[in-house]
């Protein structure tokens, strides 16, 4: 069997999500897993947010991949739906629907559905993503009201841009234009996402929607997970399959893209972005070999990368490769790859094998 494993620790996943609560004691919960769990397997972690209030998906498909996978809680699409018969299909589900923009309200109003579809009235505060003009909030909400397809507990959200950034001052007028938008409707309301739980407890309100941070990783810009309290879910790893020495003044790999300055000592690691490990990974990416902190050398290739033994001596065919997790936080390889945790966890490919322990 290839190497190449996906550790998920669900006791991890199960102390983060006990962290939002710490962090939000008044809100409820809706754990973001859309993008197949950020890469983890949606289904694969469900029995650890048993606890969570609501779980939030991308698309109707993925909904309907939890309930396939007995998923009990409300779901909620984050983003609405994309045709129409997928309201007949949250109706049956239980599935909570974003309504991002005057077509959805249309949409609900022409709707014929066998029970009442929960809904959110996504507002544009300040992302100019989705949403409508926080000034038509009433409008709407009256209309979403007179429609038989919405059950009456409408819900009001919005969705933070910069929350990463705890010195901007987008979070802030954010926070002010929903509340501003919202004030005297006694409406269940959500504004945070995984910074917004973190760093701003002015959005807190009555829904937390946090992702990244269920999974181990920091929302903030500079810090990683563990820095604040939180463990890695998934650990990457792998074994060396080979180890020689490079002569001095020979380059390794595709292109030759790093080239030994002294002989050299080598490993192979049976891991590549075939894997989903970022490609664009410069020699010096940190990876652990044996949990000693090591780095990589030259181009990843589509199922190997090559990692400096220099210091090591009794390295040896077989020993354990980090790439990111447990000792080795996923924001300090992505950081390297110029990228983002949340892109190279949701990158991990099929073929890696997934092991799960439940703690
Ligand atoms: C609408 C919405 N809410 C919450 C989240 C969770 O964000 P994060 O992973 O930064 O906590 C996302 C993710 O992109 C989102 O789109």
């Amino acid at each position: 069997m290839r190497p190449a494993t996906a550790h998920i620790d669900l006791a991890a996943l199960k102390h983060n999500l006990n962290w939002v609560r710490e962090l939000a004691p008044r809100s409820r919960v809706v754990a973001v897993i859309k993008a197949n769990g950020y890469g983890h397997g949606a289904a694969r972690i469900l029995p650890a947010l048993a606890t969570a209030d609501m779980l939030g998906v991308a698309c109707i498909e993925e909904a309907l991949a939890l309930r396939k996978a007995s998923a009990v809680q409300p779901i909620l699409l984050l983003a609405g739906v994309f045709t129409p018969d997928e309201l007949a299909v949250c109706a049956e589900l239980n599935v909570e629907v974003a309504v991002r923009d005057d077509a959805s309200i249309a949409l609900l109003e022409s709707a014929r559905v066998s029970r009442s579809i929960k809904v959110w009235l996504k507002l544009d505060t300040g992302m100019h993503r989705l949403g409508i003009d926080p000034a038509a909030t009433r409008q709407c909400i009256d209309r979403l009201r007179a429609c038989p397809a919405v059950d009456g507990d409408i819900g009001v959200m919005s969705h933070l841009s910069s929350a990463d950034d705890v010195h901007s001052d987008v979070t802030v007028r954010q926070m002010t234009a929903f509340d501003a938008a919202t004030a005297g409707l006694s409406l269940r309301r959500s504004l945070a996402n995984s910074a917004g739980v973190v760093a701003w407890p002015g959005a807190h309100h009555d829904w937390v929607r946090p992702g990244i941070m269920l999974y181990g990783c920091s929302p903030l810009l500079g810090q990683t997970g563990p820095e604040i309290g939180l463990k890695p879910v998934m650990t990457l790893s792998t074994r060396l399959i080979s180890v020689k020495t490079v002569a001095a003044g020979e380059a390794i790999g595709y292109a030759g893209a790093y080239t030994c300055p002294k002989p050299t000592r080598v490993g192979i690691a049976a891991i590549g972005y075939g894997d989903g490990y970022p490609r664009h990974a410069p020699t010096g990416t940190p990876v652990l070999v044996s949990g000693r902190p090591s780095r990589t050398l030259g181009r990843v290739s589509m199922d190997m990368l090559c990692v400096d033994l220099d210091r090591f001596p009794d390295a040896q065919v077989g020993d354990p490769v980090t790439l990111w997790g447990r000792g080795l936080p996923a924001e300090a390889v992505a950081a390297a790859a110029e990228t983002i945790a949340y892109e190279i966890l949701c990158n991990v490919a099929e073929r890696v094998h997934f092991d799960v322990t439940s703690g």
